[in-house]
């Protein structure tokens, strides 16, 4: 009898998440497209409250965290300025490659580090929950959330 019904699935490769005092975090990357070009705006690193937590999902229970703090404290701790480049260049790539597939304004987007340093794309997420992300991001960053929201929400009325 088949383990899996009629539906279709895809399984994806299972990653040693890198962790935060021994609890695994993956880290939300938010993009917006106020016009023709994406916008990165929010960041946060989302960190499990449990030490064997499987997912790291706000939802499930995990915290946000301001990606830098958790990027030069966490327990692999690699060069915080190289990661942070390489999550903003892959950000940008992976929104524009979806966002000329869809036709996306605002995209989350789920990273992840593994233990060695290696970054991974989890999933992209078209109507990302802003709301616990925004308190772990300064003014600047939040002020250019709104900003780029308050276009969308103009562009989309009468
Ligand atoms: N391939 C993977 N390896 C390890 N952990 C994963 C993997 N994919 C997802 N996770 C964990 O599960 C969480 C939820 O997965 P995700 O793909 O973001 O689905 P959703 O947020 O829709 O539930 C992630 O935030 C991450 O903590
Ligand atoms: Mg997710």
């Amino acid at each position: 009898m088949p383990l899996l019904a009629e539906e279709k699935y895809f399984l994806q490769q299972g990653i040693d998440l890198a962790t935060y005092r021994n609890c695994p975090f993956d880290i939300r990357m938010v993009l917006q497209k106020p016009n023709k070009v994406w916008r990165l705006t929010l960041t946060s690193a989302k960190v499990a409250q449990k030490e064997d937590a499987v997912v790291t999902n706000v939802a499930r229970g995990a915290k946000d965290y301001p990606l830098q703090d958790i990027l030069q404290k966490y327990d692999q701790r690699r060069n915080p300025l190289v990661t942070i480049r390489e999550l903003v260049d892959l950000s940008h790539q992976i929104a524009s490659v979806l966002g000329s597939a869809f036709p996306m304004k605002i995209i989350g987007l789920d990273m992840a580090l593994d233990k060695k340093g290696k970054i991974w794309f989890l999933e992209g997420n078209n109507q990302p929950q802003c709301a616990r992300c925004k308190l772990v991001n300064d003014k600047l960053a939040r002020e250019k959330y709104e900003e780029a929201r308050r276009w969308l929400q103009g562009k989309k009325g009468p």
